[in-house]
Protein backbone atom coordinates (compact mmCIF):
# COMPACT_ATOMS: atom_id res chain seq x y z
CA UNK A 1 0.00 0.00 0.00
CA UNK A 2 1.37 3.48 -0.80
CA UNK A 3 -0.06 5.24 2.34
CA UNK A 4 -0.92 8.90 2.66
CA UNK A 5 2.14 10.45 2.33
CA UNK A 6 2.48 11.27 -1.39
CA UNK A 7 -1.46 12.86 -1.30
CA UNK A 8 -0.21 15.51 1.73
CA UNK A 9 0.36 18.58 -0.69
CA UNK A 10 3.63 19.70 0.66
CA UNK A 11 2.73 23.37 1.14
CA UNK A 12 -0.35 22.68 3.15
CA UNK A 13 0.23 24.85 5.64
CA UNK A 14 -2.98 24.84 7.67
CA UNK A 15 -5.35 22.23 8.97
CA UNK A 16 -8.28 23.14 6.84
CA UNK A 17 -5.81 22.98 3.93
CA UNK A 18 -4.65 19.16 5.25
CA UNK A 19 -8.38 18.28 5.38
CA UNK A 20 -9.28 19.61 2.01
CA UNK A 21 -6.61 17.16 0.58
CA UNK A 22 -7.07 14.16 2.68
CA UNK A 23 -10.85 14.36 0.62
CA UNK A 24 -9.07 12.43 -2.02
CA UNK A 25 -6.63 10.20 0.04
CA UNK A 26 -6.31 7.06 -1.58
CA UNK A 27 -3.31 5.90 0.99
CA UNK A 28 -4.51 2.33 1.54
CA UNK A 29 -7.87 0.49 0.45
CA UNK A 30 -10.18 1.86 3.46
CA UNK A 31 -11.57 4.37 1.02
CA UNK A 32 -13.52 2.33 -1.71
CA UNK A 33 -16.20 0.96 1.56
CA UNK A 34 -16.26 4.13 3.34
CA UNK A 35 -18.76 7.24 2.90
CA UNK A 36 -15.61 9.84 2.55
CA UNK A 37 -12.79 10.61 4.71
CA UNK A 38 -13.08 12.04 8.09
CA UNK A 39 -10.55 14.26 9.20
CA UNK A 40 -10.00 16.00 12.59
CA UNK A 41 -12.00 18.73 13.80
CA UNK A 42 -11.91 21.55 16.33
CA UNK A 43 -9.55 24.47 17.57
CA UNK A 44 -6.75 24.39 15.65
CA UNK A 45 -5.06 26.52 18.44
CA UNK A 46 -6.10 23.78 21.16
CA UNK A 47 -3.50 22.88 23.99
CA UNK A 48 -4.98 19.40 23.93
CA UNK A 49 -5.87 16.86 21.02
CA UNK A 50 -7.97 13.69 21.68
CA UNK A 51 -6.99 10.66 19.09
CA UNK A 52 -9.30 7.89 18.95
CA UNK A 53 -9.38 4.79 16.70
CA UNK A 54 -11.57 5.35 13.25
CA UNK A 55 -14.18 7.16 12.63
CA UNK A 56 -17.62 5.22 13.48
CA UNK A 57 -21.06 4.75 11.23
CA UNK A 58 -22.42 8.21 11.83
CA UNK A 59 -19.01 9.92 11.62
CA UNK A 60 -18.69 8.52 7.90
CA UNK A 61 -21.92 9.16 7.33
CA UNK A 62 -21.40 12.77 8.73
CA UNK A 63 -18.04 13.36 7.65
CA UNK A 64 -17.15 14.43 11.22
CA UNK A 65 -15.02 12.61 13.88
CA UNK A 66 -16.70 11.85 17.64
CA UNK A 67 -20.55 12.29 16.33
CA UNK A 68 -22.12 9.49 17.72
CA UNK A 69 -22.42 7.75 20.91
CA UNK A 70 -18.88 7.45 21.79
CA UNK A 71 -18.61 10.86 20.83
CA UNK A 72 -21.53 12.27 22.95
CA UNK A 73 -20.04 10.26 25.94
CA UNK A 74 -16.42 11.63 25.56
CA UNK A 75 -18.14 15.51 25.47
CA UNK A 76 -19.93 14.57 28.91
CA UNK A 77 -16.68 13.26 30.08
CA UNK A 78 -14.91 16.53 29.08
CA UNK A 79 -17.27 18.53 30.76
CA UNK A 80 -17.24 16.62 33.91
CA UNK A 81 -13.16 16.61 34.27
CA UNK A 82 -13.76 20.71 34.34
CA UNK A 83 -11.85 20.90 30.25
CA UNK A 84 -12.90 23.36 28.04
CA UNK A 85 -14.66 21.67 25.37
CA UNK A 86 -14.19 24.94 23.21
CA UNK A 87 -10.44 24.59 23.24
CA UNK A 88 -9.93 21.01 22.06
CA UNK A 89 -9.04 19.17 18.71
CA UNK A 90 -10.76 15.65 18.38
CA UNK A 91 -9.18 13.67 15.70
CA UNK A 92 -8.88 9.60 14.76
CA UNK A 93 -5.70 6.81 13.89
CA UNK A 94 -7.65 6.41 10.35
CA UNK A 95 -9.40 8.83 9.07
CA UNK A 96 -11.84 5.91 6.77
CA UNK A 97 -14.53 3.49 8.75
CA UNK A 98 -13.27 0.21 8.39
CA UNK A 99 -15.94 -1.93 8.08
CA UNK A 100 -17.62 -5.24 7.31
CA UNK A 101 -21.07 -5.92 5.77
CA UNK A 102 -24.05 -8.14 7.54
CA UNK A 103 -27.09 -7.62 5.56
CA UNK A 104 -27.31 -4.31 5.07
CA UNK A 105 -25.91 -3.52 8.72
CA UNK A 106 -22.27 -1.86 8.71
CA UNK A 107 -20.24 -3.78 11.65
CA UNK A 108 -17.18 -1.98 13.03
CA UNK A 109 -13.73 -3.31 12.19
CA UNK A 110 -10.63 -2.85 13.93
CA UNK A 111 -8.46 -1.35 11.83
CA UNK A 112 -5.20 -3.79 10.76
CA UNK A 113 -1.56 -2.43 11.53
CA UNK A 114 -0.92 -1.82 7.05
CA UNK A 115 -4.17 1.17 7.46
CA UNK A 116 -2.76 2.15 11.14
CA UNK A 117 0.74 2.77 9.38
CA UNK A 118 -0.69 3.93 5.43
CA UNK A 119 -2.57 6.27 7.34
CA UNK A 120 0.17 8.00 9.88
CA UNK A 121 1.27 10.48 8.12
CA UNK A 122 -1.92 12.30 8.33
CA UNK A 123 -2.03 12.18 11.84
CA UNK A 124 1.66 13.48 12.42
CA UNK A 125 0.67 16.31 9.73
CA UNK A 126 -2.18 17.42 12.11
CA UNK A 127 0.00 17.50 15.01
CA UNK A 128 2.91 19.27 13.19
CA UNK A 129 0.52 22.01 12.53
CA UNK A 130 -1.24 22.03 16.10
CA UNK A 131 1.59 21.46 18.43
CA UNK A 132 -0.58 20.48 20.94
CA UNK A 133 0.69 20.67 25.04
CA UNK A 134 -1.09 17.39 25.69
CA UNK A 135 -1.98 14.53 23.17
CA UNK A 136 -5.04 12.20 24.78
CA UNK A 137 -4.78 8.93 23.06
CA UNK A 138 -8.45 6.49 23.29
CA UNK A 139 -7.69 3.04 23.42
CA UNK A 140 -5.14 0.68 21.87
CA UNK A 141 -5.19 1.39 18.37
CA UNK A 142 -4.07 4.86 19.15
CA UNK A 143 -2.02 4.08 21.48
CA UNK A 144 0.04 1.24 19.70
CA UNK A 145 0.42 4.06 16.90
CA UNK A 146 2.21 6.40 18.34
CA UNK A 147 3.74 4.65 21.59
CA UNK A 148 4.29 0.99 19.93
CA UNK A 149 2.91 -2.54 19.67
CA UNK A 150 3.49 -3.23 22.84
CA UNK A 151 2.26 -0.25 24.89
CA UNK A 152 -0.94 -2.13 26.85
CA UNK A 153 -3.26 0.66 27.80
CA UNK A 154 -5.09 -1.10 30.68
CA UNK A 155 -1.59 -1.42 32.33
CA UNK A 156 0.12 2.51 31.95
CA UNK A 157 -3.33 4.40 31.39
CA UNK A 158 -3.64 7.90 33.77
CA UNK A 159 -0.28 8.81 33.83
CA UNK A 160 1.14 11.68 31.85
CA UNK A 161 3.82 10.26 29.65
CA UNK A 162 6.70 12.22 27.96
CA UNK A 163 6.36 12.65 24.15
CA UNK A 164 7.16 9.20 22.98
CA UNK A 165 10.82 8.63 20.88
CA UNK A 166 8.94 6.64 18.52
CA UNK A 167 6.42 9.54 17.48
CA UNK A 168 9.24 12.16 17.47
CA UNK A 169 11.77 10.53 15.52
CA UNK A 170 13.41 13.34 12.99
CA UNK A 171 12.20 11.18 9.59
CA UNK A 172 8.83 10.88 11.30
CA UNK A 173 8.59 14.54 10.53
CA UNK A 174 11.28 15.41 7.75
CA UNK A 175 8.70 13.99 5.63
CA UNK A 176 5.71 15.96 6.40
CA UNK A 177 6.08 19.92 5.59
CA UNK A 178 5.63 21.88 8.94
CA UNK A 179 4.28 25.46 9.29
CA UNK A 180 6.63 27.82 9.55
CA UNK A 181 6.93 27.97 12.84
CA UNK A 182 10.03 25.65 11.89
CA UNK A 183 10.78 21.55 12.53
CA UNK A 184 8.98 19.92 15.17
CA UNK A 185 11.56 17.49 16.10
CA UNK A 186 13.62 20.22 17.94
CA UNK A 187 10.62 20.69 20.37
CA UNK A 188 8.49 17.78 21.51
CA UNK A 189 5.10 18.96 20.94
CA UNK A 190 3.38 17.12 23.78
CA UNK A 191 2.80 15.20 26.67
CA UNK A 192 0.78 12.55 26.18
CA UNK A 193 -1.75 10.25 28.21
CA UNK A 194 -3.36 6.90 26.79
CA UNK A 195 -6.83 5.98 28.83
CA UNK A 196 -10.08 3.86 27.71
CA UNK A 197 -11.78 4.27 24.35
CA UNK A 198 -15.03 5.98 25.06
CA UNK A 199 -16.79 3.06 22.97
CA UNK A 200 -15.27 0.63 25.47
CA UNK A 201 -16.95 2.85 28.03
CA UNK A 202 -20.18 1.89 26.16
CA UNK A 203 -19.82 -1.55 26.51
CA UNK A 204 -17.68 -2.20 29.80
CA UNK A 205 -19.77 -4.50 32.50
CA UNK A 206 -19.72 -1.51 35.05
CA UNK A 207 -20.80 0.88 32.84
CA UNK A 208 -20.65 3.91 35.81
CA UNK A 209 -16.85 2.45 36.89
CA UNK A 210 -15.46 2.33 33.35
CA UNK A 211 -16.96 6.24 33.22
CA UNK A 212 -15.63 7.35 36.65
CA UNK A 213 -12.15 6.08 35.10
CA UNK A 214 -12.22 8.12 32.17
CA UNK A 215 -13.13 11.34 33.72
CA UNK A 216 -10.55 10.68 36.29
CA UNK A 217 -7.68 10.14 33.73
CA UNK A 218 -9.23 13.55 32.29
CA UNK A 219 -8.80 15.48 35.49
CA UNK A 220 -5.30 14.34 35.39
CA UNK A 221 -4.94 16.37 32.08
CA UNK A 222 -7.20 19.00 33.42
CA UNK A 223 -4.59 19.67 35.95
CA UNK A 224 -1.41 19.32 33.87
CA UNK A 225 -2.97 22.23 31.45
CA UNK A 226 -3.69 24.19 34.99
N1 LIG B 1 -14.69 6.20 17.79
C1 LIG B 1 -13.51 6.74 17.42
O1 LIG B 1 -12.45 6.24 17.73
N2 LIG B 1 -13.53 7.84 16.69
C2 LIG B 1 -14.66 8.44 16.32
O2 LIG B 1 -14.57 9.47 15.65
C3 LIG B 1 -15.88 7.87 16.72
C4 LIG B 1 -15.87 6.75 17.44
FE1 LIG C 1 -5.95 7.51 3.23
FE2 LIG C 1 -6.11 6.97 5.80
FE3 LIG C 1 -8.26 6.76 4.29
FE4 LIG C 1 -6.33 4.96 4.07
S1 LIG C 1 -7.63 5.33 5.88
S2 LIG C 1 -7.37 6.00 2.37
S3 LIG C 1 -4.51 6.25 4.39
S4 LIG C 1 -7.16 8.66 4.74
Amino acid sequence: APGAQQFIPPRADTLDELRAAARDCRGCELYRDATQTVFGRGDAHARLVFVGEQPGDMEDQKGLPFVGPAGRLLRRAVDDAGLDPGHIYLTNTVKHFRHELRGRRRIHQTPDQVHVTACRPWLVAEFARLRPEVVVVLGATAAKALLGPSFRVTRQRGELLPWPAAAQRPQDFARVPVDSAGAVADAPPARLLATIHPSAVLRADDQDRAYAGLVADLTTVAHALG
